[in-house]
């Protein structure tokens, strides 16, 4: 079976959903997320290859009710399980208790928004799939111009001594998560890949931001860099 990468996640977005929100460690990876990007309230934050959703408490936790969330994906499946979830969120509560949250269907990797009201960008566990990670981490920094926040986490192979032994393991849960096919179309293992592009998209952060803060959780397999637009 051969599936395109927004075909997967539109077919598994409520199995996606549950790891997304209940996985083990998922809450402090998350919360050290929205820490790094550390927007002001009020802020305007968008969240490429937002998935579910998953993301957007955190963030909002900081923006409060006078900021706005936006998150962008690819997939049809994952925005509609994001939408339900906002559904379920605000049903008991007031319209404006919500921050304006919005989804919109787009490629991360080209904007689809053009607008000068972009405080801050993020994306989580997504520049991995990006063929060019790089590129895209610069219009992201484009898209908030300077003075603006970006903040990346990502997973990818430790090197740390004590955890490296984990490795094998990492790749096998990298493969497994990955559309159907997606070695073979790479010729490559994904978690090498994965790897490849997180630390590519982690350095073009670098190289756009001032004041770049980075630091690695769970063993060395996540890592989370944030920084402000020169
Ligand atoms: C592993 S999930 C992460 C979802 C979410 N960020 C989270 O933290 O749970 C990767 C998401 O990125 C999306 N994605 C991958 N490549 C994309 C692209 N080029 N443009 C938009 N979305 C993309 C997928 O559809 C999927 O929803």
């Amino acid at each position: 079976m051969q599936l395109s990468a927004p075909e997967f996640y539109t077919r598994f977005a409520r199995a996606y959903d549950a790891l997304a929100r209940r996985g083990p460690f998922v809450a402090t990876l998350r919360r050290a997320l929205a820490d790094a990007l550390d927007p002001e309230p009020g802020a305007t934050v968008v969240e490429f290859g937002c998935g579910t959703g998953a993301n957007r408490p955190y963030i909002e936790e900081l923006v409060g009710s006078d900021g706005r969330y936006v998150g962008v994906d690819f997939a049809p499946g994952v925005l509609r399980v994001a939408r339900e979830r906002d559904r379920e969120r605000y049903r008991n509560r007031d319209e404006e208790d919500g921050n304006g949250g919005e989804y919109v269907r787009g490629d991360a990797a080209r904007p689809p928004l053009r607008d000068d009201g972009v405080d801050a960008c993020c994306g989580a566990f997504v520049v991995g799939m990006l063929p060019d990670p790089a590129a895209a981490v610069r219009e992201w920094a484009d898209l908030v111009g300077p003075g603006g926040r970006i903040a990346l986490l990502d997973l990818a192979r430790t090197t740390r001594p004590g955890w490296r032994a984990l490795n094998p393991a990492f790749r096998l849960f990298v493969r497994a998560g990955s559309p159907p096919g997606t070695a073979r179309s790479l010729e490559r293992s994904p978690a090498t890949v994965q790897d490849e592009r997180v630390a590519a998209a982690h350095r073009a952060l670098r190289e756009a931001c001032a004041d770049t803060e980075y630091r690695t959780l769970l063993g060395g397999f996540a890592r989370v860099s944030a920084g402000t637009v020169e």
